[in-house]
């Protein structure tokens, strides 16, 4: 019987933290008075979990949804969990944001708002919730804690990091700052609020061109994603330095299995994700964020398309645009699946992971993201 509080990326190799990487110091939780979120909000008895008539009635248009991609046999262990979330969610009066990278019954079932990174981040802002969980990973989790100083963030697994995010400290920043000096800095949103503090302006995929041009300076520094910087720098004629910092995930395609398959097909589009390397995105027919793929596709409508990232994106959209052909060459991101119906209902149940961000750095922080959300792109 399928159970669906082992799935996640436990055993299948998830990163797990690394020690540089600092998760909820107990110094900061003075930001609510010294209480945790259980402490404020309470704990409430896990709900019932049977497939009942009644759950199966509520939930059944929310299969509709998703019968494509989990099995009709398979629902009634899934809809006891969905039904259960979006009841306490909406007795919690809490906010589900979820990274187009969520699966699909997350992604189409408990959401209630979707998008990329830069997208999550403005909705963070407009969320007129007291506690936001957040399905996605670690850092933006943080982001949304940076926006809502005042609001209780939930992260279903704390552990849910990112391999750019991980490659660089504060530490390592200020050390480039010492050796670029006066140079900008301009960080992905794919890192720790201790990177963020040290940042001028931070970036997501979809304006890194955009906050880079924004400066004056001939040279800056885009950190710590590689081949995002050099994707950037093949768009700007200003100097971009950068850091040896890859998402795991894209790295792993290459230019050569993309050219295979438009070989064998040569009316299939390829659209890629600007964290790829150059060589990738140099055979790709359009190169954007998450959603600027996801609007892409729906605009264009390529008979046959391969989407160059996370597995979970082209299950999202599927429905959507039942013309389109998907070809999947899935990488899987095991950070992202660390997020799970039954860690999600656990974090509403016993309002737990608690996003902190120490206050120590709170505030540069969140500067070097509300420039980059107050950028006119
Ligand atoms: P975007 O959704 O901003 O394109 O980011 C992709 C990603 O890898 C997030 O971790
Ligand atoms: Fe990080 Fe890449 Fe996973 Fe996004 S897909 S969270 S960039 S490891």
């Amino acid at each position: 019987m399928l159970d669906l509080s082992k799935s996640g990326s436990e055993g299948r190799g998830g990163m797990a933290l690394m020690e540089n990487q600092t998760r909820n110091p107990a110094s900061a939780q003075a930001a609510h008075g010294g209480q945790t979120a259980a402490e404020r909000f309470g704990v409430v008895e896990r709900p019932d979990l049977t497939y009942t008539p009644e759950v199966a009635e509520a939930t059944a248009h929310l299969y509709e949804r998703v019968k494509d991609h989990i099995p009709a046999f398979e629902w009634p262990v899934y809809a006891p969990y969905v039904h259960a979330i979006n009841k306490l969610k909406k007795e919690r009066g809490a906010v589900i944001l979820a990274h187009n990278y969520q699966t699909p019954e997350i992604f189409h079932c408990v959401s209630d708002i979707v998008g990329d990174s830069l997208q999550l981040a403005r909705e963070a802002t407009l969320v007129d919730a007291e506690i936001i969980v957040q399905c996605g990973v670690h850092f933006m989790a943080e982001t949304s804690k940076l926006l809502n100083p005042e609001k209780t963030i939930l992260i279903p697994d704390v552990k849910a990091g990112c391999s750019l995010s991980e490659s660089i400290t504060g530490a390592d920043v200020r050390l480039l700052k010492e050796r670029y000096p006066g140079v900008p800095v301009v960080t992905y949103v794919n890192t720790s609020a201790d990177v963020k503090a040290e940042t001028d302006v931070c970036c997501t995929s979809s304006n890194a061109v955009a906050v880079v041009e924004s400066f004056d300076s001939d040279t800056v520094l885009c950190i710590p994603d590689e081949y995002l910087a050099m994707n950037v720098a093949k768009q700007t004629s200003k100097k971009i330095l950068t850091w040896k910092g890859h998402c795991e995930v894209h790295e792993r395609f290459t230019a050569a299995e993309l050219l295979a398959y438009k070989e064998a097909d040569p009316t299939i589009e390829i659209i890629g994700h600007p964290e790829c390397h150059p060589d990738v995105i140099a055979v790709c027919d359009y190169s954007g964020s998450t959603s600027g793929m996801i609007n892409y596709v729906k605009d264009t409508r390529p008979s046959r398309v391969l989407l160059v990232t996370e597995c979970s994106m082209a299950s999202n959209i599927e429905s959507e645009v039942p013309d389109v052909d998907f070809v999947k060459p899935c990488n899987l991101c095991p950070h992202m699946k660390r997020i799970t119906l039954p860690k999600i209902l656990d974090s509403l149940v016993n309002m737990t992971e608690e996003v902190i961000v120490d206050p120590a750095i709170a505030d540069r922080a969140r500067l070097a993201v509300e420039r980059m959300i107050n950028l006119k792109n």
